[in-house]
Order: C-alpha cells, then sequence, then structure tokens
C-alpha cells in the first residue's frame, strides 16, 4: 500500500540486525520502529547503530511479556518475534506470547516468527552457552505445524513458512 506506514514491533530484539538489513534494501521511509528486551545492554548501542544509518527508532528495556507497556504503544502493523521462541522452554509461555501478539495486531497486520524444529545436539548446547538468566542454555524444538496450530488456534490466518533445506530453521508470516 502506496501511503501506509509500517510500524514494526519486535518484542526480544537483540540487535535487530535484520530489521536493519531489511530497512537498508527496501528503504527507510514510512517506517516506525519499536523494539523490546530484557537485556538492558542493547538499547543504547542498538538505536546508536540505527541511528548512524539515518534510521531513529525506539528501544526500550521491556518484556515481551509485559501487557501494561506494550498495551500503552501504538498498535503495530508487523510484529517480529525472532530467536525467541525456541529459548523458552515453557509452552504456555509461548501461547502466551501468541495471544499478547494477536491482541495488539491491528486487523491486517503481519506477524513473523522463527523457530527450530531440529537440532544436532542439544546437549552440547547446554553446555556451552547460557540463556537469559545466564543458565545453561536449553532450548526447546517445536515443529512447523505445531506452531502452525497455536498460531491457527489464536486466530491468524494466511500462514506461510520458509524452512532452511535441512528443516532445523524455519520463518512464520502470518495475517491477523
Ligand atoms: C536469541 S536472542 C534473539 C535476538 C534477535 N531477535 C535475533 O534474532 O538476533 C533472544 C533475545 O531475547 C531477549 N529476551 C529474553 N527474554 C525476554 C523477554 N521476556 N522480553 C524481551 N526480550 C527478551 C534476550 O535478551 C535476547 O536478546
Amino acid at each position: 500500500m502506496k501511503n501506509c506506514v509500517t510500524f514494526i514491533l519486535d518484542i526480544a530484539a537483540g540487535y535487530a540486525k535484520y530489521i536493519l538489513e531489511s530497512l537498508k534494501e527496501i528503504g527507510k521511509e514510512k517506517v516506525n520502529i519499536i523494539c523490546l528486551d530484557t537485556n538492558p545492554k542493547y538499547p543504547q548501542i542498538v538505536t546508536e547503530i540505527f541511528s548512524k544509518h539515518g534510521i531513529d527508532i525506539r528501544y526500550e528495556n521491556k518484556s515481551a511479556f509485559d501487557k501494561d507497556f506494550i498495551f500503552n504503544l501504538p498498535s503495530p502493523n508487523l510484529i517480529i518475534s525472532s530467536g525467541f521462541y525456541d529459548w523458552i522452554t515453557d509452552d504456555e509461555a509461548v501461547m502466551r506470547s501468541i495471544k499478547l501478539v494477536y491482541e495488539i495486531l491491528v486487523r491486517g497486520g503481519s506477524f513473523i516468527l522463527t523457530g527450530q524444529a531440529k537440532h544436532p545436539d542439544l546437549e552440547l548446547v547446554s553446555k556451552f552457552f547460557i540463556d537469559f538468566k545466564k543458565e545453561p542454555l536449553k532450548m526447546k524444538l517445536r515443529s512447523v505445524e505445531q506452531m502452525k496450530k497455536w498460531l491457527e488456534e489464536t486466530g491468524f490466518k494466511d500462514i506461510e513458512y520458509k524452512t532452511d533445506k535441512w528443516g532445523y530453521y524455519y520463518t512464520l508470516r502470518c495475517v491477523k
């Protein structure tokens, strides 16, 4: 849509490199970006990186589960959850997040999320990496079918997905 402003909310953004790379490719006009992350190291660094590329973003040190904060944001028409759900072992928490995303997204808006369906050695991951709470990283693998089911049950439609050629990682896109 020609005059439509894209309003992106990334619920666990980290460096949000993919947003920057995409905007460099497709142009940065008419895009508003809000990023959330519970790690306090990101807001300043990432805001500065985007700023060097002439892009203003709002980056808040807030949780993707902070309903009160999220409901007071302007309504996004594109929500991103990248590399977030596979680090959450609790299914209920992931479903809660999907529901919250659905509630705040404008009708016709898109939700893009990534996940992992397979991994060659989760034990090794746990030995070498730490999670958000600085504990050994336990990742949870979920199939595309599983995620699709939760998205559909929440009310999302037009679900599309891509996986790598080995079926390890996937990206799902769906519409409210
Ligand atoms: C694996 S990183 C992914 C970062 C980025 N989205 C990407 O794909 O490169 C997961 C991020 O989630 C953040 N995080 C963990 N719990 C969170 C929460 N409850 N709300 C928002 N961010 C959270 C972590 O600090 C971390 O930056």
